[in-house]
């Protein structure tokens, strides 16, 4: 029998870390438009903090991170010197040190820095924000990639979440991604991580990978589970080879199919569900106590860069070549090309490339996206109302929410929607009935399931 929601697996759609998404950022936002909105900074409105750090040892086939390989300590130095100028050219815009509740150093491989020039660049952090006792301090680690300094310097440093690739520990996909990494790598480093003090620890998982069964991805939840992270998530495989030409090594042969990654996600949420972690939005999971699984149950989810955040600061400042800062204003993403980032920064520039001014229609229809990448029950009229716009100014979605609701993903009245158990995973559906850029537009995007 064919399967109704095929048309949705094998849809291509944006995950919407953002919206309007990343590939609608234009250079209508400069170095001066994002430099007005940081000098117009509210005073007392806290931040957030994402450092990107592009590099790693070696390349994963799969990756579609924005990272290059290095093996030369000295570059990796001379990026973190330019992350702390770029951080001092953020520092002199704003008009007062801003209250600061959530770190994020992520990448590429962030422990791939020296522990000394880590401390040096946290020690600039302190200097140019009032960081929260509470705050959240995390940082991505690779568990191939991770020294005893580091380890030290990250405690010493009060980062109290770290989050580890795993992605699958079956060897032949292990050798299929140019990613081997067995099971003992993660414990002893889970292991070095909790004896330095590191309480909070997440994993990432994957499913869709080449030679990849429903099997292995299983197998691979109870290795990871049996180490007790407190959240994992299970991303399914971006193949955006047009995008990220190394992909191309990836045999798509070895690729599983559309049916095959359905039940891969069934699986995995099964498994991650039997095993005591509750599922939250699209592609999280946490242990009941978590501050994500509380946030989730109370309505209070966030979505940026990362995915799925605890973080509500009404504000996120990027730094590091591509990062993205999301302001109240808009978006403005930095120069990817490191040789051009870092020519701006010696420049004394900023260094945006191109961003997006939002507008009231942006802004509606982000907060209902938001919402729906997020929440359970969307009430699309309230939405409206709060943003002092009639609920027609999203007529261009019914159509494709009454085929959805037809389908059985959403229950929908034409005023309140509300997600039915196997709409779970079709949030992306969902959203891009308000995306009104994705209706205009060219860009092309990974599987939406
Ligand atoms: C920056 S990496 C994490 C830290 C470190 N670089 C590592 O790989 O261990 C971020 C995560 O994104 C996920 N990821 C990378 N490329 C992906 C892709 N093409 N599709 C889906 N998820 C992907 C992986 O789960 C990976 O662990
Ligand atoms: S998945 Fe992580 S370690 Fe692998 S290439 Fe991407 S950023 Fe680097």
């Amino acid at each position: 029998m064919s399967d109704p929601l095929s048309k949705y697996r094998s849809a291509r759609l944006p995950r919407y870390t953002s919206y309007p998404t990343a590939p609608h950022f234009s250079d209508a936002v400069d170095a001066e438009t994002y430099g007005g909105w940081l000098a117009d900074w509210q005073n007392g409105s806290s931040a957030s903090l994402y450092l990107h750090v592009p590099f790693c040892q070696q390349l994963c086939w799969y990756c579609g991170c924005h990272t290059t390989v290095t093996q030369r300590p000295e570059r990796v130095s001379a990026y973190a010197a330019l992350l702390r100028s770029e951080l001092a050219l953020v520092a002199e815009r704003l008009p007062a040190p801003p209250p600061l509740t959530h770190l994020h150093f992520g990448g590429g491989t962030p422990t791939i820095l020296a522990a000394d020039d880590f401390a040096g660049l946290m020690t600039d952090v302190r200097a140019a924000f009032a960081v929260a006792d509470d705050a959240e301090l995390a940082m991505e680690i690779d568990p191939r990639c991770l020294s005893d300094d580091m380890i030290a310097a990250m405690a010493a440093q009060g980062i109290n979440r770290v989050s580890l690739g795993l992605q699958d520990f079956t060897p032949a996909v292990q050798e299929a991604v140019n990613r081997v990494q067995p099971v003992e790598v993660v414990a002893e480093s889970v292991q070095r991580l909790r004896a330095a003090g590191a309480e909070k620890i997440s994993f990432d998982l994957m499913y869709g990978l080449p030679k990849q069964s429903v099997e292995d991805l299983c197998r691979s939840i109870e290795l990871a589970a049996a180490l007790e992270p407190d959240r994992v998530s299970l991303f399914g495989y971006a193949h955006v080879p047009w995008m990220k030409k190394h992909q191309q090594l990836i045999q798509e042969a070895d690729l599983p199919d559309v049916e095959t990654r359905r039940q891969q996600a069934e699986a995995g949420t099964r498994r991650l569900s039997e095993l005591g972690f509750v599922p939250i939005g699209m592609d999280h999971f946490a242990r009941p106590d978590d501050p994500m699984a509380i946030a989730a149950a109370r309505g209070e989810l966030g979505r940026n860069f990362q995915g799925y955040t605890t973080d509500i600061a009404p504000a996120l400042i990027g730094l590091g070549a591509s990062a993205i800062g999301s302001l109240p204003q808009g978006y403005a993403q930095n120069l990817s090309d490191l040789g051009d980032y870092r020519r701006a920064i010696e420049a004394g520039r900023l260094p945006t490339q191109r961003g997006l001014s939002l507008s009231a229609d942006d802004l509606l229809r982000r907060s209902l996206i938001m919402q729906v990448m997020c929440g359970e029950r969307i009430d699309v009229s309230a939405v409206c109302a709060e943003h002092d716009r009639p609920l027609d100014a999203v007529a261009d979605a019914f159509e494709g929410l009454d085929e959805l609701s037809g389908d059985g993903l959403i229950e929908w009245n034409g005023q309140q929607l509300v997600f039915t158990e196997e709409g779970q995973s079709f949030r992306r559906s969902v959203a891009a009935c308000f995306d009104s850029y994705l209706k205009a537009g060219k860009a092309r995007h990974s599987l939406a399931v």
